[in-house]
């Protein structure tokens, strides 16, 4: 048998403060504030992005050593195409410079990475960036971090139907088979579970179009805490939140049976 790979890979996380709880196997997170921490500090609003992009490389190895197993954060939805063209290039920069640096991470701390979205419509040097992140990430046996690029929910469920429709001329797929579990394996997440937790930074209650079909029964845990200034002892609430809540999946309390 294969030697298990090292790493902060799940199963590892005692010393991280979660000793007692029940760690979510899914954590979702909505990174929220990062113009608004910049503005606080009268800088640009790059600058935000910026420690955004330091907070969540810190955020992969914590959630790792936690024993979370999936990470899926919303990086760069469908309609923030639409913020100024300075904005949108400082963005791309970013995710230029941070995509190496996560492969060399990611391999050195087992975790596997998985990008959801529509990933054409960006530059092909970065189109290869994600490709190679995957491709070389893949036999990892750690946490799954997955990141929404030109990623929306409406988008995604779109694409699914329409995929669905052309199975279903092809004659591969009849309109009888189609059940909730085989949505699920046309949209983007395919295979990987629903999350538990979601979490979103800076207050905001809206779900901004991210992941509307795998949220349905997730506990949701919103903090004023800007994204650049998200830490673990923030992560740690919300987990000890999340070990507040009953999740009853439409049923009804244990206590009422
Ligand atoms: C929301 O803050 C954040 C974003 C639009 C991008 C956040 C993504 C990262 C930091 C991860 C790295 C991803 C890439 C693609 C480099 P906001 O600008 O909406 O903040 P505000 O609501 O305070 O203005």
């Amino acid at each position: 048998m294969a030697e298990e790979k090292k790493g902060i890979g799940f199963g590892e996380n005692a010393g991280s403060g979660t000793d007692g709880l029940t760690v979510p196997a899914h954590v979702a997170m909505i990174l929220d504030g990062n113009g608004r921490w910049a503005k606080k500090r009268g800088l640009p609003r790059q600058m935000g992005h910026k420690k955004g992009c330091e907070t969540l490389e810190e955020m992969i190895e914590i959630c790792a050593e936690m024993g979370i197993r999936y990470l899926t954060v919303y990086a760069f939805s469908t309609e923030n195409w639409r913020r100024p063209q300075d904005e949108v290039g400082a963005l791309m920069q970013l995710f230029r410079y941070y995509a190496k640096r996560l492969l060399k991470r990611a391999k050195k701390s087992n975790v596997r990475v998985k990008m959801i979205g529509e990933k054409r419509r960006f530059s092909p040097d970065l189109i290869e960036a994600i490709d190679l992140l995957e491709r070389e990430t893949k036999d990892n046996t750690g946490m799954t971090f997955i990141f929404a690029v030109n990623y929306g929910a409406r988008d995604e469920i779109t694409r699914a139907v329409r995929h669905m429709a052309e199975d279903c001329k092809a004659g591969t797929l009849k309109p009888e088979e189609i059940t909730e579990a085989c949505v699920s394996s046309y949209l983007d997440t395919a295979g990987i579970p629903d999350p538990d937790l979601l979490i979103r930074t800076s207050g905001e209650l809206r779900l901004s179009n991210f992941l509307l079909w795998q949220l349905a029964y997730s506990e949701f845990y919103i903090t004023d805490c800007l994204w650049p200034d998200f830490n673990r002892e923030e992560l740690l609430s919300a987990i000890r939140q999340y070990n507040k809540r009953e999740r009853r999946f439409g049923g009804v309390s244990a206590a009422v049976k």
